[in-house]
């Protein structure tokens, strides 16, 4: 009886040891950098996610782009997971640079957890309304940590409803 409940407290510790030592350490060994895990696994799940909602202005008129096959809200929903899950990535104590950082992090979680919903919901809306929200992650956590040149439109004071490229 003692042995079992010592095992147990040890497994315990194991355990809690083992999720600190993924989350709270600063090792980078196995990590991508940051720029693969922005080129190879969060832009490419926004830019899907995007393609799912809005309507597109084309010469022919406008086009809605919601989806109109269960495959492809699955599709959208996935990379609406990626992104969700990607803001613990950054996270991550080895990502972490400072107190913004974390806040942008998890302004990314957040969004993509909206983004899920939608997906989810199937609702045109709300996939337009967490394309915007994830988008302002991007954009929020960009205008501090990319560093820019001074002409960048990103320090031209333009008025907040400008087009402005989400880099
Ligand atoms: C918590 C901070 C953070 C968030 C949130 C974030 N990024 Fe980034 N992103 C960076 C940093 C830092 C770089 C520069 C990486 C480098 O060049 O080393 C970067 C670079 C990029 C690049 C350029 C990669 C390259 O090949 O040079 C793309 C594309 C990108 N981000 C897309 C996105 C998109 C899309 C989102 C939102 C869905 C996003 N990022 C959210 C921090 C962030």
């Amino acid at each position: 009886m003692k042995r079992t409940a010592s095992w147990l407290i040890g497994g315990a510790l194991l355990l809690l040891g083992a999720g600190e030592v993924w989350s709270q350490s600063t090792d980078r060994t196995g990590l991508l950098s940051d720029r693969q895990l922005m080129r190879m696994v969060v832009n490419p799940a926004a830019e899907l996610f995007w393609s799912g909602g809005g309507v597109e202005e084309t010469e022919a008129g406008s086009a809605n782009r919601a989806p109109v096959s269960d495959e492809r809200w699955t599709q959208l929903a996935n990379a609406a997971a990626v992104l969700q899950e990607s803001g613990n990535l950054l996270a991550m104590d080895a990502r972490a640079r400072d107190a913004d950082w974390t806040r942008f992090a998890k302004q990314m979680n957040a969004a993509g957890a909206q983004a899920l919903a939608a997906a989810q919901a199937k609702d045109q809306d709300k996939m337009f309304e967490a394309g915007s929200a994830v988008y302002d992650a991007c954009y929020a956590c960009h205008g501090k940590f990319i560093v820019r040149p001074a002409n960048s439109l990103y320090k031209q004071n333009l008025p907040d409803d400008a087009f402005k490229p989400p880099m």
